[in-house]
């Protein structure tokens, strides 16, 4: 069901400061960034190996990336699994009584499917699974 992390994100005040530990310190590569209209956040892609450490600076003062910010700070915000079949996924995790926060799927602009897990139901880890499209 599960076949690798794709991402960990993590939320940050301020992507060019954030360089400063994950880039210059830590040695990772940034290979690029994009604003994502839809979440109100600036996304910086930084590769490790098969994955990737997403970091997230919201853009607004009203998304649920920012209002995170506000409350609990900046660090860890979710961990994202990729997956074969995202319906089949979500489907097994709600006959396991697991609390979803997407029901169906969304769509992102390429194509792949997400759907995020209820953090009541993993832990207080925000879990988002993927599926992407073949090819
Ligand atoms: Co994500």
């Amino acid at each position: 069901m599960i076949k690798k992390v794709n991402h960990i994100a993590v939320v940050v005040p301020d992507l060019d400061d954030a360089m400063h530990f994950w880039v210059d310190a830590l040695g990772l590569e940034l290979s690029h960034k994009e604003h994502v209209a839809s979440q109100a956040v600036d996304v910086a892609f930084l590769p490790v190996g098969d994955s990737k450490i997403e970091l997230l600076q919201p853009t607004d003062d009203e998304s649920g990336v920012a209002r995170y910010l506000a409350k609990k700070g900046p660090g860890m915000h979710h961990i994202c699994f990729e997956v074969d079949d995202i319906e089949a996924a979500l489907a097994r995790l709600k006959e396991a009584d697991v609390q979803l926060i997407n029901e169906v799927p969304a769509t992102g602009s390429d194509g792949r499917k997400f759907a995020f897990v209820h953090p009541k139901s993993a832990n207080g880890v925000l879990v988002e699974l993927y599926e992407l499209v073949a090819g």
